[in-house]
C-alpha cells in the first residue's frame, strides 16, 4: 500500500510516543503527528524519531507540536483521518483506573473540544482511562457519530490473556487464541469458552482453576505492571493494540478485533460504550460483531453494561 494520509496521535507519554513510534514504522502513513502540552517534548521526540528512520528503514515523517490550553499548536492535526488520544495521567499504586475519572475527563474536555474542532473528519481512538468512560466523553465533546468514536482496551487485554495462556503452555502466542470482552476494568470479561491452543479448547488444556488464576491475571494485568513500574503504566502493549487499531482503520481492513465501541442492539444492549468485537474500516466501526457467549459468559457482559452505563451516564458532567 502507498503511503498516505494523516495520523494524530494527542499526548507524547510513554503510550502517546510509543504509539507513534509504531505507526511511523509501519511506513503506510504521509505524517504523523505528535503533540504534547508539555514544551518542547513532542518536537524532542519527533526529531528523535525522525533520525532513526535511515536505520529502520521507513519514510513516515514525524512531526512534534507543542499545545497551549486554548488549542494554540492544534492546527498541525488538520486533515487527520484519525487522532489516537492518549493524553490524561496514568495510575499511581493502588490507584483504580476509575480514580482518574475527574482528572482525566477534564483534559479529554480541553483535547476533544480541539480534535473536533481541527480534525472534524477524523476517527477518534481513545486510550485514556478510565478507558469506557473517557471514550463516551469523547463521543460527547466531539458530538461526533458513535462509530467515529472508539476506545482501546479489547486488544490489550486479549493480548495480555494470550501472553498469559502462551507461557502457562509454553506454545507460541501465535498458536493461542483468546479473547475479552466488557470493560477495561473489575467487569473485564475474558470469554474462556471460544480460546483454543492449536484449535483445542483451552478448557481441555487446563483446569478450571488454571483458567481462573489465568483470567484473574488479566484481568489485573494492568495494575501488575503499575505495581512493579512504580510510576507511570504499561505502553509496550497498549501502544501496539492502538496501533493495530489506527492500521485497520486507515487501510480500511474490516479486521475484526475487541475495542469498546457503541452498541446498539447487538447482544440486547444499547446506549453503551462497551467492550465488544467489532469490524474495523475507515469510519471506524463497520459494525459490533456478536460472538457466540455461554450463558454465563453473557451474564457477565450484561454485568459489564450495566457498570459502565451506570458511569458513563455520570461523564456529560465531569
Ligand atoms: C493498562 C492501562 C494502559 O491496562 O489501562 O495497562
Amino acid at each position: 500500500m502507498a503511503r498516505s494520509g494523516k495520523v494524530t496521535v494527542v499526548g507524547a507519554g510513554f503510550y502517546g510516543s510509543t504509539t507513534a513510534l509504531r505507526l511511523a514504522e509501519y511506513d503506510i502513513f504521509e505524517t504523523v503527528v505528535l503533540t504534547d502540552v508539555v514544551d518542547g517534548k513532542a518536537e524532542g521526540l519527533a526529531l528523535d524519531m525522525n533520525q532513526s528512520r535511515w536505520v529502520e528503514g521507513f519514510e513516515t515523517t514525524i512531526v512534534g507540536q507543542t499545545t497551549g490550553p486554548s488549542g494554540e499548536g492544534y492546527e498541525v492535526i488538520a486533515d487527520s483521518s484519525i487522532v489516537v488520544i492518549t493524553a490524561g495521567l496514568p495510575r499511581k499504586p493502588g490507584m483504580s483506573r476509575m480514580d482518574l475519572i475527574e482528572t482525566n475527563a477534564a483534559i479529554m474536555r480541553q483535547v476533544a473540544e480541539n480534535v473536533a474542532r481541527y480534525a472534524p473528519d477524523c476517527v477518534v481512538i481513545n486510550v485514556a482511562n478510565p478507558l469506557d468512560e473517557m471514550t463516551a466523553l469523547a463521543h460527547i465533546v466531539t458530538g461526533f457519530p458513535h462509530q467515529r468514536v472508539l476506545g482501546q482496551a479489547g486488544m490489550l487485554d486479549t493480548a495480555r490473556f494470550t501472553h498469559f495462556v502462551a507461557e502457562e503452555l509454553g506454545v507460541p502466542v501465535g498458536s493461542v487464541t483468546t479473547l475479552t470482552l466488557g470493560s477495561h476494568g473489575d467487569t473485564m470479561v475474558p470469554v474462556a469458552s471460544v480460546c483454543s491452543v492449536d484449535g483445542k479448547p483451552l478448557t481441555d488444556l487446563v483446569s478450571a482453576e488454571k483458567v481462573d488464576e489465568l483470567v484473574e491475571r488479566t484481568r489485573n494485568g494492568g495494575a501488575e505492571i503499575v505495581g512493579l513500574l512504580k510510576t507511570g503504566s504499561a505502553y509496550y502493549a497498549p501502544s501496539a493494540a492502538a496501533a493495530r487499531m489506527a492500521r485497520a482503520v486507515h487501510e480500511d481492513s474490516g479486521a475484526v478485533m475487541p475495542v469498546c465501541a457503541w452498541v446498539d442492539g447487538e447482544y440486547g444492549l444499547s446506549g453503551a460504550y462497551l467492550g465488544v468485537e467489532a469490524e474495523l474500516g475507515k469510519e471506524g466501526v463497520r459494525k459490533v460483531v456478536e460472538t457466540p457467549l455461554t450463558d454465563s459468559e453473557k451474564a457477565l457482559l450484561v454485568e459489564a453494561y450495566e457498570a459502565v452505563k451506570a458511569k458513563q451516564a455520570d461523564v456529560k458532567d465531569l
